[in-house]
């Protein structure tokens, strides 16, 4: 969404609702009470930004597509497909723009920042996530720029968790033997996977979402908390009476890994052949972070020869990992479609979030979520 200041507002499409189509009535914009096939979706706390378009089939709510509404006269331009816009039609769409909203798939690198000109002010991304930010040149310009932090904390730590018990625990192998006959009895050692009591657990970035992530697991009766990052952070471990070890030591001693950082140079690639030949055996590893922290051959080597006992990816390089590649073809590696925050409410939050920091950006007032640079 690339907002231009001094054209009229825009208030597209009126006729019958539709998903995607911004109604306007007395000067702002109203849930319509009758939303099905497709309604609008405000709020009202908004004073302008993005409102995401629901359609309630089955029962359910889907968010189906974003719209835009602003107060002050702007045009927007707005990439209207859930589809991921090409590099080079964003280098044209987002000439002479004061303010772009991006996705952590969209790639703000020099060449955009070039094509957008001296106008730009403000990048808001609708992420936690800023490594597809160019934030060095961003920060060369005096661009702002705003982000989703905590509002997606919650939900990305519960689908850590889901995805650590998913790959502990074989649960799309078992589905798969209930489905394929492969279930013929009651074995003593069939399907049995690892347990989390009593067990160690590796934090890799004891930030927001690594603190959630051993919040939850705390009451499945974890033993110990290790935990690595830039320095020793005891406010936060004393909650779960962490120890700061190095990236090394972590590998060597946990039962199961949970890789929570950032992707920034240092961490590109932190696990590597040299981290997984240190684990042990039996470990599990889960990564929500970004795909680039993982060196994925190397995961593959590891998974394939028995060293280490499991993995879980909800990120990897690249998105989407391509239907061929070697890591689908083991049954020890759980692989999803980067859905930690894909919750209803959080995706909603988060839309509201970066609409908000980006309106702030453009009027020149401090954001609700603004990243330090
Ligand atoms: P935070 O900034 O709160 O946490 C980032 C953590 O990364 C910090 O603990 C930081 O350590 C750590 N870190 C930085 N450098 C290193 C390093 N060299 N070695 C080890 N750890 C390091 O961010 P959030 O917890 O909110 O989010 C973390 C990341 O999770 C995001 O950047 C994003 O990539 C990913 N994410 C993925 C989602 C998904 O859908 N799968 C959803 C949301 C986020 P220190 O405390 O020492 O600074
Ligand atoms: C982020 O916010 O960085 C996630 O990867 C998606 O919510």
């Amino acid at each position: 969404m690339v907002p231009r200041p001094g054209a009229e507002p825009s208030t597209r499409c009126p006729g019958p609702p539709r998903a995607g189509a911004c109604y306007k009535t007395s000067g702002t914009l109203r849930r319509l009470t009758q939303p099905s096939p497709g309604g609008l979706w405000w709020c009202p706390e908004l004073r302008g930004g993005l409102g995401g378009s629901w359609s309630q089939r089955d029962g359910r709510e889907r968010a189906t597509s974003w719209t835009a509404f602003f107060p002050f006269s702007c045009e927007v331009e707005l990439w209207d497909s859930d589809e991921p816009i090409t590099s080079k039609e964003l280098e044209r769409r987002v000439a002479g723009a004061y303010g772009l909203l991006c996705l952590l798939s969209d790639r703000v690198d020099k060449k955009i920042l070039d094509a957008a000109g001296a106008n730009l002010k403000v990048v808001s991304t609708l992420s936690v996530g800023v490594d597809h930010l160019a934030l060095d040149e961003i920060k060369k310009r005096g661009i702002r720029v705003g982000y989703t932090p905590e509002v997606l904390t919650d939900a990305t730590a519960e689908l850590a968790v889901s995805l650590l018990l998913t790959t502990c625990r074989r649960l799309p192998e078992a589905m798969a033997e209930v489905k394929n006959g492969g279930w013929t009895s009651w074995k003593p050692l069939w399907m049995c996977g690892y347990g989390l009591t009593q067990s160690t657990v590796g934090i890799v970035g004891l930030g927001r979402i690594g603190q959630a992530i051993a919040r939850r697991l705390k009451p499945f009766g974890i033993q110990k908390f290790l935990y690595t990052g830039r320095q020793p952070k005891p406010q936060e471990a004393a909650e779960f009476q962490a120890e700061f070890v190095s990236a090394p030591q972590l590998a060597a001693e946990s039962d199961f890994i949970m890789v929570a950082c950032s992707l920034t140079p240092e961490t590109k690639g932190l696990c590597d052949r040299d981290f997984f030949q240190k684990m042990k055996k039996t470990a599990v590893f889960v990564n929500i972070s970004r795909g680039d922290v993982v060196n994925q051959d190397d995961l593959y080597q590891a998974l394939a020869s028995g060293q280490i006992a499991a993995a879980g990816l909800d990120v990897t390089t690249p998105e989407p990992l391509p239907t061929g590649h070697p890591l689908l073809t083991l049954k020890n590696c759980v692989i999803l479609p980067h859905i930690g925050s894909a919750t209803y409410k959080t995706r909603n939050t988060m839309s509201l979030l970066a609409a908000n920091n980006l309106l702030a950006g453009l009027r020149g007032e401090p954001m609700p979520s603004e990243l330090k640079l």
